[in-house]
């Protein structure tokens, strides 16, 4: 399968790095909306996507063709602070009503293997995501794919158990890299100075987990505050 070329996108700030990514998401939606009749996204966790889920929160649309499911997500119980999700039901979707049917949660209350099975099973019918954002790990990890970390995926699962990584919380799950390279569509984001040294990384091509996941349309590469721009 081609996978497209990193395009990168650097911004003054994280605000115009939101606005830039909701004028996307939106225009992805209706596009696929229009063709599919449906939008599939792949959250990012972390801090980097709040802005955007902020704005989300307060942009007027029809939800009700979005389907959200995670590219990665702490095996924490649902709501607890730390959770990927619960930073999105928040800023998102409890101010703009989103149908909590089209919400793909994972569920860990029977432990992380069983977490990851019944998340494997839920989404399949949404797969390939039409769009995937990521964070970038000061690691070049990204999701819960972490370096060095041969994730073995015999059975060619889309849903893979993590049970040590070196991100706290240790036990996740996380799409896998074949799932996530499905996307038409891949958007990282990368803000801040801690950044500036996987970023140069990932420019440079180092095998890093960021640079085994590509969009076979478009991937992108969304930069704000002093993470070092290409020539900069
Ligand atoms: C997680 C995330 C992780 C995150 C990166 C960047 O659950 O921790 O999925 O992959 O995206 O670590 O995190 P920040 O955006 O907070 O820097």
């Amino acid at each position: 399968m081609a996978a497209s070329p990193l395009e990168t996108r650097p911004f003054p700030d994280g605000d115009a790095l939101a606005m830039a990514l909701l004028s996307l998401l939106l225009e992805s939606a209706a596009e696929a909306i229009r063709q599919r009749g449906r939008f599939v996204l792949s959250l990012a966790g972390g801090s980097s996507p709040l802005p955007l889920y902020r704005l989300l929160g307060e942009t007027p649309a029809d939800w009700s063709r979005w389907f959200l499911l995670y590219g990665d997500e702490r095996a924490l119980p649902h709501g607890h602070p730390e959770r990927n999700s619960t930073q999105v039901e928040q800023l998102w979707l409890a101010p703009a009503n989103f149908p909590a049917t089209n919400h793909l949660l994972p569920d860990f209350s029977h432990g992380l293997d069983m977490a990851s099975s019944r998340y494997e099973g839920l989404i399949t019918p949404y797969l390939p995501p039409d769009v995937v954002l990521l964070g970038v790990g000061e690691d070049g990890h990204t999701a819960s794919l972490f370096p060095e970390r041969e994730m073995a995926n015999a059975q060619g699962n889309s849903v893979l158990a993590v049970s040590d990584a070196p991100k706290a919380p240790p036990e996740r799950i996380t799409l896998s890299y074949e799932t996530l390279n499905s996307a038409a569509t891949v958007v990282f984001i990368a803000t801040g100075s801690n950044k500036r040294q996987a970023v140069t990384r990932m420019l440079a091509g180092d095998a890093l987990p960021v640079n085994r996941i590509r969009g076979r349309q478009r991937s992108w590469l969304f930069l704000s505050g002093t993470v070092p721009t290409p020539g900069g």
